[in-house]
């Protein structure tokens, strides 16, 4: 079997090199930057500033070595097949329930596990709004210093909380940030939760579902129990597991499959809508894109707080 991290893979091995900021979240943003060179009518999401957020050696490469990029991206499909596309339509999925909460009165957005998330820079009814970011002081310095550099300046719409979501008092720190509990507001974790302990997830849980006012929402991506043990019979959920220890950022937390909505109402939510890849794939790749096979792995999840 191919691994990821074979010396031929320059791509990857840019990407899995140790620094303190967050290598997963520079991988999302290069499969944001993959869905933007696409024709424009074949984009499942358009997000202009991901390529800010990619390592100029990542950059380099590419422009220098367009058919070893190729064959290193053909050969990354083939290692996780669908998962990419899976994760562009989470942007999709995420962008679209973002605009829709804006529509419908959303007061403020909490951003957990941001990493280089440029939502709070090109939707443009988030600039009304308060939006919090939270996550690693590197990976957030890094984002800011970025931020800088394409704006001149930081946003004033954007509050940036520094925090170790697995060791520190979420709850606290986002009141300490401005959090303001009767207002109506959007929670996303997107690519994070499975990152956590079960217990700092029940925290954070908890929290939002007691200190949310009503209509609040939660929006966040899953994957089973048995992609985190290790023990998944699809070969693509093990090369999953392995691929993310060797990114340095293994998974810690799962759903049984068949338990969300169990799982969710035991947390205090209620209006539970769980978004299969055999539903995203149905309402996002058609035409040019309807042979684009999504990861059965890559479930959703959004529930309200009543
Ligand atoms: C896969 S990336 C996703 C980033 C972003 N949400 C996106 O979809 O592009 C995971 C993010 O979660 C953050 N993260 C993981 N564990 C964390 C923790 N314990 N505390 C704060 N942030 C964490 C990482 O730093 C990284 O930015």
């Amino acid at each position: 079997m191919e691994t990821l991290n074979k010396p031929e893979n320059e791509i990857s091995k840019i990407l899995m090199k140790k620094r303190p900021n967050s290598n997963t979240a520079e991988g999302i943003a290069l499969h944001r930057l993959r869905e933007l060179v696409r024709p424009e009518s074949e984009r499942i999401c358009y997000d202009p500033y991901a390529i800010y957020f990619i390592n100029p050696e990542i950059l380099e490469f590419i422009r220098n070595n367009p058919d070893k990029a190729r064959a290193e991206t053909e050969r990354y499909d083939r290692f996780l097949p669908g998962a990419v596309n899976s994760i562009v339509a989470r942007v999709r999925y995420f962008d679209d329930f973002v605009k829709k909460s804006i529509d419908e009165g959303l007061e403020q957005l909490i951003i957990l596990g941001a990493g280089y998330d440029t939502r709070a820079y090109r939707i443009e009814g988030l600039k009304k709004l308060k939006v919090f970011e939270l996550d690693h002081q590197d990976t957030q310095s890094v984002k800011t210093g970025k931020i800088r550099k394409i704006f001149n300046s930081l946003p004033d719409h954007v509050v940036y909380v520094p925090i170790d979501l697995a060791i520190e008092d979420f709850g606290q720190k986002l009141q300490d940030a401005g959090y303001d509990q009767s207002k109506k507001a959007l929670f996303l974790m997107e690519g994070l939760l499975y990152y956590l302990p079960p217990k700092f997830v029940d925290e954070i849980l908890f929290f939002i579902s007691m200190k949310s006012s009503k209509g609040s929402y939660i929006l966040f991506d899953y994957f089973p129990e048995s992609v985190i043990d290790g023990s998944c019979e699809l070969e693509v959920g093990r090369n999953l597991h392995n691929h993310l220890v060797e990114m340095g950022e293994p998974l810690q937390f799962g759903i049984k499959e068949g338990t969300i909505e169990d799982f969710l109402v035991e947390r205090g939510f209620s209006r539970i809508q769980n978004v299969t890849a055999e539903e995203y794939k149905k309402m996002y790749f058609r035409g040019a894109n309807k042979d684009r096979g999504v990861c059965s792995l890559y479930s959703f999840a959004h529930a309200m707080i009543e």
